[in-house]
């Protein structure tokens, strides 16, 4: 039985690329209240798990007790997953790093496109309006009609986030969000994705830098070569033997207020 009280429903999820499996029999479970980030090395297939639950990748269909419900249902139309899911990747970065405005890249996000097409898109009034408030919520209103090739990347950062917050999803997913951020982007980044889950939409967070992980995540799952290595309220799951393990160096993990980050 679907349950759609759950964000995602993964049971048994394998996925083999190039003889390989980049995920083995990931079991997880996302209550649609949670807010949660998954860490891990590189290569330990935090991507690929973000790409299952974005129908890019599909797991081993022959898996006994298979499931990959997300939102309670099995089966999905890519674009209406997509609008029901605010996805940001650097894949994403490069994608949208093109000539077009902020404000075509924010409307581009309801139709999960690179630029706009007038003679093929329908762009409403009710998208235009939405795309402003959007922008007006992030404080990047006064960037609008700039172009995504003359902002710093803090601000197409942003843009970004606008893009993806833009049809008003169920959850905002980012990969990696602060990787080639400067320090005061990052900051500015966080305090934005935190307002974001106060706003009520969930998180879900990829990266391998623990400092990424805001306050108002309290789960954090460990992945390790594919398989779930460790899953459990944060303040549990990031202790220096746990992260030592996984990353395989010796690491010690601080607590600064209500933040963490790793040093070895
Ligand atoms: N499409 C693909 N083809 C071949 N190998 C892949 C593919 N996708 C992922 N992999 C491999 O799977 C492993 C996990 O990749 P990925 O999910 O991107 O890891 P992470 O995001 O944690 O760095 C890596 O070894 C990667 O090379
Ligand atoms: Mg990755």
């Amino acid at each position: 039985m679907s349950d759609d009280s759950l964000l995602l429903d993964f049971q048994n999820v394998s996925v083999i690329k190039d003889d390989k499996f980049v995920l083995d029999r990931i079991s997880l479970t996302v209550g649609a209240d949670e807010n949660i980030a998954v860490i891990g090395p590189n290569g330990s297939g935090k991507s690929s798990l973000i790409k299952v639950l974005t129908r890019e990748y599909y797991p081993i269909a022959d898996a006994p007790g298979l499931r990959a419900d997300i939102m309670g249902e099995k089966m999905w139309n890519i674009f209406d997953l997509r609008k029901r899911l605010g996805i940001i990747t650097t894949d994403l970065q490069y994608t949208c790093l093109r000539d077009d405005t902020v404000f075509d890249t924010v409307i581009s996000g309801y139709f999960s496109s690179a630029g706009i097409y007038d003679d093929f898109f329908d762009v409403t009034v009710e998208m235009k309006a939405m795309a402003n408030e959007v922008l007006k919520f992030l404080g990047i209103h006064h960037l609008a009609r700039q172009k995504m090739t003359k902002i710093s990347s803090g601000e197409a950062r942003k843009a970004l986030i606008a893009r993806a917050l833009v049809h008003d999803p169920k959850a905002l997913v980012l990969d990696e969000p602060t990787n080639s951020l400067d320090m005061k982007s990052i900051d500015q980044f966080r305090k934005t994705v935190s307002s974001i889950a106060r706003a009520g939409k969930n998180i879900i967070l990829v990266t391998h830098d623990l400092s990424d992980i805001i306050p108002e995540i309290n789960r954090v799952i460990l992945l390790k070569n594919g398989r779930i290595f460790a899953d459990g309220k944060k303040e549990d799951i990031l202790t220096d033997e746990n992260l030592t393990a996984l990353f395989e160096v010796p690491v010690t993990v601080q607590k600064n207020g209500a933040y963490y980050t790793a040093f070895c």
